[in-house]
């Protein structure tokens, strides 16, 4: 069976002849047929199959994720780089996550890591929603600030230790965004990219260079997060830049 678990429900693309038997999948309670993702929001078209409703809480890393399924997407090819990124983040630091969607980033931070502080910038209202219910319901609000609107206005600049910049699309156009958001000592940076096979950790390299326009940069890490599609790969690169 093709699919995908999020919290209790089973996500199908396909139909199937007897969905009920899907029931007996482990934690599945409900099932939806996802179908094409629309518009500027992009947000899924979905049919429930069996049960109601499509809100629900994932748990992922000890961490919970309340979100519906109809609205918001949950990429199960990202869950290696939300542990890793939780993992390398240091006592004391102060984090901005200029795309923080639900906390997909920063709910694993502000619960693994010992960071001081996250600034969660998030511009999509029913996102923005599900980030302040996931803060309450991991017991983080001491931690995570988040902030509604676009990152070009709202990240705090000049105090973050580490940015993440985890959106592909035009992800390049918010550089300056995440090297304005750095403290006077310089940070890390975590840059997302879509991005053709051929030009993998090259192009970003490069983007990340030219934006750092007279700063030191140091390429700490670079990683294949997942397939986009037909020869584009989501990748990620971490950059220090001083
Ligand atoms: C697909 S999510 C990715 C979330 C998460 N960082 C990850 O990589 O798993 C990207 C989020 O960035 C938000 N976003 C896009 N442009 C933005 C902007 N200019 N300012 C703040 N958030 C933005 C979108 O609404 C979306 O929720």
């Amino acid at each position: 069976m093709k699919g995908k678990v999020v919290g209790d429900i089973l996500v199908i693309k396909r139909d199937v002849e007897d969905p009920e038997t899907l029931l007996e999948i482990p934690g599945v309670k409900r099932v939806v047929k996802l179908g094409r993702i629309r518009g500027l929001k992009r947000e899924p078209e979905v049919d429930v199959i069996v049960g109601e409703g499509t809100e629900t809480i994932h748990k992922e890393n000890h961490c919970l994720f309340k979100l519906d399924v109809s609205r918001i997407m949950w990429s199960k090819g990202n869950t290696t780089e939300r542990k890793r990124i939780a993992s390398i983040v240091q006592k004391g630091e102060t984090v901005v996550d200029l795309f923080a969607g639900i906390g997909y980033f920063s709910i694993p931070i502000a619960v693994h890591s010992p960071v001081e502080k996250i600034y969660s910038v998030e511009i999509n209202p029913t996102a923005h929603g599900y980030l302040c219910q996931n803060i309450e319901l991991n017991k983080v609000s001491d931690i995570i600030q988040p902030l509604f609107g676009d990152c070009r206005d709202l990240a705090p600049r000049g105090v973050a230790d580490r940015v993440l910049m985890g959106y592909i699309g035009n992800t390049h156009h918010y550089l300056d965004v995440a090297l304005e958001a750095l403290n006077d000592d310089g940070g890390v940076i975590h840059y997302h990219e879509s991005v053709p096979d051929k030009l993998k950790f090259i192009r970003p390299v490069e983007r990340i260079k030219e934006a750092a326009d007279g700063h030191d940069v140091e390429i700490l890490n670079r990683r294949v997060i997942k397939k986009y599609s037909p020869g584009v790969y989501h990748v990620v690169v971490d950059a220090l830049v001083k």
